[in-house]
């Protein structure tokens, strides 16, 4: 049975914890769903780890497109997430609304923006007119430059409490899951309270109703990885092995332990 956002609540409600990993390829996709990855994100982060860049900004819709695309061409049971890139969205819902058109025509189930309160109005837009949507909070990648660096979000209580008011806005905006990337695990457990969506957590602690890692981390592959990632393929002798104990690990509640959270 494939996975559907019904299923993703569902879980939710039972208290199932909710395995993501990110996506960029077919062969991927096939090896991550038949291991029982729930839902697999095609991330911006492919500017990354796939094109070498030093942040998600240069990725283009038409590349978000293409892998969007490959990676639907793998799939048989997990529920697809592609990111929207940075440009494609944010001047306003209309030009939001055709990006992630493009990105369900290429087989996409849902797509995801970065952003708190300034996204309510294109969250709305697009999920009334039948586009599921992610939302993105916390550490937002696009708006690095902005940030100044990749670094913990929310850590005042000004910051923290804004959070938790701009996730309940994008979920009564009609926000079908929300990521929380690096905030303090107090915080993603509150956000987490205050919202009957799933939250998907990155460096934001156990008590998120999901986690997400990328890819290529878990792997081991990517130089820079980050300290609230792990690579689950050191002491295994397959990635589908890796990605199973990864699986198991998010469904178990061991993955993250308090040394990958703030
Ligand atoms: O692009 C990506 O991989 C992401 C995850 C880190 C959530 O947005
Ligand atoms: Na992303």
């Amino acid at each position: 049975m494939s996975v559907t956002l019904s299923t993703l609540k569902a879980m939710r409600e039972r208290g199932e914890k909710i395995a993501v990993l990110t996506c960029y390829d077919a062969s991927f996709a096939r090896v991550l769903d038949a291991a029982g990855v729930d839902v697999l994100l095609v991330g911006d982060s492919l500017g990354m780890v796939i094109q070498g860049h030093a942040s998600t900004l240069p990725v283009k819709l038409a590349e978000m497109t293409y892998h969007t695309r490959c990676v639907a061409a793998g799939t048989e049971r997990a529920f697809i997430v592609a990111d929207l890139p940075f440009g494609s969205y944010q001047p306003s819902p209309e030009r939001a609304f055709a990006a992630a058109a493009r990105l369900m025509a290429a087989g996409a189930h849902m797509v995801k923006l970065e952003g708190g309160a300034v996204m309510v109005e294109t969250v709305a837009f697009l999920t009334r007119r039948g586009i599921p949507v992610c939302a993105h909070v916390g550490l937002l990648p696009q708006s690095v430059n902005q940030l100044g660096g990749y670094r913990v979000q929310g850590r005042e209580d000004a910051a923290a409490a804004q959070l938790v008011a701009d996730a309940r806005a994008l979920e009564a905006a009609g926000a079908g899951l929300i990521v929380l990337e690096m905030v303090p695990a107090a915080l993603a457990k509150a956000v987490t309270t205050a919202l009957t969506i799933p939250t998907i957590g990155i460096g934001a602690g156990a008590d998120c109703a999901g986690q997400v890692l990328v890819l290529y981390d878990l792997l081991g592959l990517y130089p820079r990885a980050p300290k609230f990632s792990k690579n689950f393929l050191a002491g295994t002798d397959s990635i589908e092995a890796a990605t199973r104990a990864y699986v198991a690990a998010v469904k178990d509640g061991s993955f993250p332990a308090a040394e990958h959270a703030f």
